[in-house]
């Protein structure tokens, strides 16, 4: 059994909780990823690595209130147990030691999954610009974090109400025509903000990794659920991923297979709530 030591409300739909894991935080690096289950009849759900500590034997989560399970881990409380906490899994995120400035993007949960890459980059040395974009200023997540692991920090929102009103790709486009000169860009969010901070990287030509986070159910390459395509070929998720090079992803096809079990989400959430 996995221990929760602590539990946040970082926001209306978003909690973090610190679990006892020392295998796992043994191991991980930013990029990896967990599956957890709640108990013997939980679904298998996977959640990215947001920060770990490897003395303190913990990895944190970040997750979203979406579903049933999201809506189960949520009502449990420091104290409370998890049946698995299965990870590190997938391939930890590889950062070249030429690369100079790297512009990290965080968009709403994203964010969560963004930090530990911006975290990384920062202690190796690495310029880092951190974007964080979210819907509005109640949904801001990670700002003091981010803050304290990059070498400026841009927080923008959709309806301008943190006073700094625009995209994440409105800020990256700011900052390259400033002549930022990024070598990388990191960009980890919705799919749709993705595909269009691509688009936009391509434009200038700088390399863009994104992270996948497709339906998974093994988690080791077995069942096929977390198919993507890059560069015309098929790739696992959660083996070959989640990081990939985000100028030869299919983001039109993974958002169609992003959609194709909404009707049994819904129903789901719907009976555990009766
Ligand atoms: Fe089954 Fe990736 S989750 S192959």
């Amino acid at each position: 059994m996995y221990r929760i030591l602590e539990k946040k409300v970082l926001g209306p739909q978003v909690t973090k909780m610190v679990i006892d894991a020392p295998a796992v935080a043994k191991k991980a690096e930013p990029g990896q990823f967990i599956i957890f289950r709640i108990d013997e009849k939980g679904e298998r759900v996977p959640l990215t690595i947001a920060d770990y500590d490897r003395e303190a034997g913990t990895v944190t989560i970040i997750f979203q209130i979406v579903g049933k399970t999201t809506t189960q881990l949520n009502e449990l409380n420091a104290g409370d147990s998890l049946l698995d906490f299965v990870g590190p899994l997938g391939t930890a995120s590889h950062f070249d030691e030429n690369v100079k400035k790297v512009a990290v993007i965080g968009g709403g949960l994203g964010t969560a999954i963004a930090y530990p890459q911006a975290k990384k980059l920062f202690h190796m040395g690495k310029e880092v610009d951190a974007i964080i974009g979210f819907r509005n200023k109640d949904l801001i997540i990670l700002e003091d974090e981010m803050r304290q692991n990059s070498t400026n920090l841009f927080v923008v929102t959709d309806d301008g109400s943190n006073g700094n009103q625009g995209f994440v790709t409105d800020a990256l486009k700011k900052q390259i025509e400033a002549g930022a000169n990024y070598d990388l860009v990191i960009a980890i969010g919705p799919l749709i903000m993705m595909k269009f901070v691509c688009q936009l990287t391509k434009q200038y030509g700088i390399k863009t990794i994104v992270s996948m986070n497709p339906v998974m159910i093994d988690g080791t390459g077995m069942c096929g659920g977390c198919r993507v395509t890059v560069g015309g070929k098929t790739k696992f998720a959660c083996v070959d991923g989640p990081d990939f090079d985000g100028h030869e992803v299919d983001f039109d096809e993974a958002m169609r297979r992003q959609q194709m079990y909404k009707t049994e989400e819904a129903e789901s959430l719907r009976d555990h709530k009766c």
